[in-house]
């Protein structure tokens, strides 16, 4: 056996070096590939990120809770969470808006650099008058937002908030399904992250801390 492997091995018609030169090629394509891949990937994750939130969101100007006007430009420099809801929200808004605090009080002082923004998809009913006593139930900081429908709803479409009324709009007790998500906004403005409310305050503050 030994003696075989040398005659092939020995092939006149295959001296090593030629004999070497297909595996090199292909040790040296796979070395490119992956070169490439990691390449694209290191250069690519940041920026990756930041165009799948290309489009959506961007500047505004509502009326807040105490009746001025508000616009997202106010808070450049600081990072601003804003979510979408409604005052008459039966649960869900309450235990979003109970987490996006409790989340901000785990982290102290660097909380400070957090605006936190709630903007109203009900602008018939959530008035300034009636968010008031609502946004500071959670938040000495929370800003309610509200405005003219075709403002709030202009807000919602841009950011991409789903929104759905449920029952009679013409009637008081109607209800609205929206999307709940944490709008994270860096300090230029732009979208930065879209995070799941359903996590606990711990969890939402440590995403944060990585944010910031
Ligand atoms: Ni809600």
């Amino acid at each position: 056996m030994v003696n075989q492997t040398a005659t092939n091995d020995d092939r006149p018609d295959r001296p090593f070096e030629l004999r070497w030169i297909p595996v090199l090629a292909g040790a040296f394509a796979v070395l490119v590939a992956v070169s490439a891949m990691w390449a694209l990937t290191l250069d690519r994750a940041p920026a990756g990120r930041a165009e799948s939130f290309a489009g959506l969101g961007g500047e505004f100007t509502l009326t807040a809770h105490t009746g001025e006007p508000v616009s997202l430009s106010d808070f450049r420099g600081q990072v601003v969470l804003i979510y979408f809801g409604f005052t008459y929200c039966p649960d869900v808004c309450p235990i979003h808006l109970t987490l996006i605090s409790a989340a901000l009080d785990r982290m102290g002082r660097r909380a400070q650099d957090i605006q936190p923004l709630f903007v109203t998809v009900d602008p018939a009913r959530d008035t300034p008058e009636a968010m008031a006593p609502y946004v500071s139930y959670f938040a000495d900081n929370l800003i309610g937002l509200t405005g003219a429908e075709e403002e709030v709803l202009g807000v919602a479409s841009a950011y991409a908030v789903g929104r759905q009324i449920v029952g009679d709009p013409a009637a008081d007790d109607y209800t609205i399904n929206h999307s709940s998500v944490i709008y994270v906004v860096g300090r230029e403005g732009e979208i930065i992250d879209l995070l799941n409310a359903d996590v606990t305050p711990d969890q939402l503050a440590a995403q944060l801390r990585r944010l910031l």
